[in-house]
């Protein structure tokens, strides 16, 4: 495949990411149908916590196609394009979530994906070790996320609660494989900075 081609198929997948569009492994949505009917308030924060994820996973996904798009280990490529795949299951059960709640996605989605895009391609211009050391990174960080979301949503709310519990198996898996595929440990200014950039997407994502 050329460059132009591989730019071109970029461009694609972005749009079908931030339309809705793009399939994953074609996992099955993972809820009880047992949610018994929750209060406004219950909603909201619900809707509140998915909205956040929904924009988290569209950034995982574009820091994977960006970290995939660089990388020249053959193996390791596929294990990142598997891995993002599995972003867009949990891409597509969070705005299925979204719209049960009855809430609206940030309309920052874009901008996170192309920085989050950018962001991959930077890592894994750095190498293999030092690329899935940040996938190793990113997926502890994002496992501690959802676990303050699994503590701040309502009890009645085991739909939500099956999702945010499949996705946290998800990424500690991802942190796991790329340790497994041999990850570099990055420095810890390096994980700060990493932890601010997420803060800053969460917290606004959550609003805007
Ligand atoms: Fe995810
Ligand atoms: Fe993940």
């Amino acid at each position: 495949m050329t460059l132009q081609d591989k730019i071109i198929k970029e461009f694609d997948i972005a749009l079908k990411t931030l339309s809705n569009k793009k399939s994953g492994t074609e996992r099955e949505y993972p809820t009880t149908d047992k949610s018994p009917e929750l209060s406004d308030d219950e909603k909201k924060l619900s809707s509140q916590l998915m909205r956040v994820n929904l924009a988290g996973e569209v950034a995982a996904q574009a820091l994977y196609r960006g970290q995939a798009f660089v990388c020249k280990d053959q193996n390791v490529r596929d294990h990142l394009v598997h891995a993002g795949d599995e972003e867009t299951d949990h891409l597509i059960w969070c705005k299925k979530r979204l719209d049960e709640l009855g809430g609206k996605q940030s309309i920052l989605n874009p901008i996170w994906y192309a920085g989050s895009f950018a962001i991959g391609a930077f890592f894994g211009s750095l190498g293999e070790g030092k690329s899935l050391g940040f996938v190793e990174e990113t997926e502890k960080q994002v496992v501690k996320h959802l676990e303050k979301h699994l503590d701040r949503v309502s009890e009645n709310d085991v739909d939500t609660i099956a999702i945010l519990k499949t996705m946290r198996q998800d990424e500690d898996d991802h942190a796991n494989e790329a340790s497994e595929n041999g990850s570099e440990e990055l420095s810890g200014t390096t994980k700060k900075i990493m932890g601010y950039v997420a803060k800053l997407m969460t917290s606004t994502s959550a609003h805007i």
